[in-house]
């Protein structure tokens, strides 16, 4: 079956004070239709700029200077990052929705939700009247939210919790087939996050939409992802299903940021966060972007820049030393 999001060598790029900010590097990545892929890393790798570039929302600093995001649809293939005018505006709600980390103010606040439904389905000429109202009700029922009470009310009305899943609905409407969703519990309470991520789950076992869940918080990607892409310094230097993912990792960047993870038995003293920082993106150092935190890394690490490569189907992995991935958990322990 052919993906329904294919990126293929993008590069994205800000022009800023100091110089070009190199944000994502030749990135590429597939997504299968009912499939969620998780993108984690540290705070700024590059994972939003990724998700703002499939949808063409990237500020007027920003510029895509190669690569292709091949979109499709039973018979109708398209290169999301060559749309203009009417098509974008199409393909950015009938093809992908995104859910985007400062979402909670992305409500029009003079409107009752009912009329954030209603502007939406006629800007596409989707259904109105009454089969809107029963459409939005089972989409705001199937996010966890009685209709009854939040159909009529404007957005200062409703919690945080709630207007992200009415935004998560909203974006479900014209029914997508790819949901990009970028950290988004993150600003919530961990009651409301952990009532988001079942809504989530809940959808996602009801819709068969393709999913793009951004997410810094590995313990969240673990529960709700089928795969998951390491990005760092705007390169994805692992990718493999989940389970490989937690259990069999090789990228000494994934192996610190999942040992980095508290888990429930572990006490906070076991806890090792990877010593260190992300490189500048504007004078990345030679080699491998994160020779200088590895605790495996040598003279070739140093020099020459380890591409993505396959080491078992489905799992691939840009490390000179993905070999020692063993030692490498040893070291970061010790
Ligand atoms: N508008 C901008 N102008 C210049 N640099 C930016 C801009 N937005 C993001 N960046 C830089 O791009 C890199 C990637 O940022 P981002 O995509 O937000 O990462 P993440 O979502 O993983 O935290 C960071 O180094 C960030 O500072
Ligand atoms: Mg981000």
């Amino acid at each position: 079956m052919q993906p329904t999001l294919s990126v293929q060598n993008l590069s994205i790029e800000y022009q800023a004070r100091r110089g070009r900010v190199q944000a994502i590097r030749n990135v590429s990545f597939e997504v299968h239709r009912g499939e969620a892929l998780a993108l984690i890393g540290e705070s700024g790798s590059g994972k939003t700029t990724l998700g703002l570039g499939i949808v063409q929302l990237l500020p007027s600093t920003a510029k895509i200077t190669q690569g292709k995001a091949l979109y499709r649809r039973d018979t109708l293939t398209l290169d999301a990052l060559t749309l203009q005018g009417k098509a974008l505006r199409e393909f950015r709600w009938k093809e992908c929705a995104m859910v985007f980390q400062s979402a909670l103010n992305a409500l029009n606040p003079v409107l009752r939700i009912a009329d954030q439904f209603g502007d939406t389905a006629k800007a596409h000429g989707y259904l109105q009247g009454r089969a809107l109202q029963e459409r939005a009700e089972q989409l705001l029922r199937m996010v966890r939210l009685d209709p009854e009470r939040v159909w009529k009310s404007f957005p200062h009305e409703l919690s945080g919790g709630m207007r992200q899943r009415v935004l998560i609905a909203l974006g479900l409407l014209l029914e997508p087939q790819l949901l990009i969703l970028d950290e988004p519990t993150t600003a919530l309470d961990i009651l409301t996050q952990r009532n988001i991520m079942d809504v989530l789950k809940e959808l996602r076992a009801k819709l068969d939409f393709a999913l793009i869940f951004i997410s810094h918080d590995l313990s969240l990607a673990a529960e709700l992802a089928d795969r998951v892409a390491t990005v760092y310094a705007g390169k994805i230097v692992e990718i493999a299903d989940v389970a490989t993912t937690f259990q069999d990792p090789h990228h000494p960047y994934t192996i610190g940021l999942i040992n980095a993870v508290p888990t429930l038995r572990g006490a906070k003293e076991d806890l090792t966060s990877i010593p260190g920082s992300p490189p500048d993106l504007i004078e990345l150092p030679p080699g491998c972007k994160f020779h200088p935190r590895c605790p495996l890394a040598d003279y070739r690490c140093r020099e020459q820049e380890p591409e993505l490569e396959p080491i078992k189907p489905g799992h691939a992995v840009a490390c000179w030393q993905w070999r020692s991935a063993r030692a490498a958990m040893e070291k970061f322990r010790s």
